[in-house]
């Protein structure tokens, strides 16, 4: 596929967008970043956008505009930024399906737990490190998957656990879980850049790169 023309979308802080624009630059992702959307004017990630130079675009539903007139403009932006792939990155609020069904098998998400576990409409931020710890699950991970129309629903492209320690709180787990997030998402997206996945239904194959 070569440089991934990539879009990421994120409602937060965005440390998972920062990690991704160090990869680039170090080499590690071959990926330019065209635009980074969010739904939140205010999100930290746009802020990292600017101050890096790349494109930083608000983009929300108008009040009484339809799921499907909102996805028209998601996608009209996608284009007028020539956006290949979609990387969302904390991400709140759901893609609608027509912007998904373009982007399908070009479209990740990333989320702080072993899915199908502790994911799902509301499992986010440390709601979700709450209810592995609750659980008294002795490894947590991250889970880098394809999107779907539903949430975190998509098959896995590559999964990586994370031990939980006795005394964890939610916070301290979550920084564990961060850290290898920002390791394994460029990771999976340079695995598309390298054309080395194949869908089979819910099997993501990983081939052996090119010698
Ligand atoms: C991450 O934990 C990610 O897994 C989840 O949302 C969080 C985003 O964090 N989907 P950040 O904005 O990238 O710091």
């Amino acid at each position: 596929m070569g440089a991934l023309k990539l879009a990421v979308f994120a409602s937060g802080t965005g440390s998972n967008l920062k990690a991704l624009l160090d990869a680039i630059a170090a080499g590690r992702l071959d990926a330019e970043m065209r635009v980074v959307v969010s739904n939140k004017a205010e999100a930290g990630a746009l802020q990292i956008a600017r101050d890096r130079g790349v494109p930083a675009c608000h983009l929300a539903p108008q009040p009484s505009e339809s799921e499907a007139a909102y996805g028209q403009r998601m996608l009209a932006t996608l284009q007028a930024y020539e956006v290949e792939f979609v990387a969302l990155a904390g991400y709140l609020k759901k893609v609608p399906a027509a912007v998904v069904r373009a982007f399908k098998h070009r479209m990740l998400n990333i989320h702080p737990a072993l899915l199908p576990s502790f994911g799902g409409k509301g499992m986010y931020g440390l709601r979700v490190h709450q209810a592995v710890l609750e659980y008294g699950c002795k490894v947590s991970g991250v889970t880098v998957h394809l999107v779907d129309e539903d949430y975190d629903t998509g098959p896995p492209v590559l999964q990586r656990c994370v031990p939980v320690e006795p005394d964890d709180t939610p916070e301290v787990l979550a920084r564990r879980v961060l850290q290898v997030e920002h390791q394994v998402y460029a990771e999976a997206l340079q695995l598309f850049a390298e054309d080395r996945v194949e869908v089979r239904g819910r099997n993501v194959i990983i081939k052996p790169r090119a010698k």
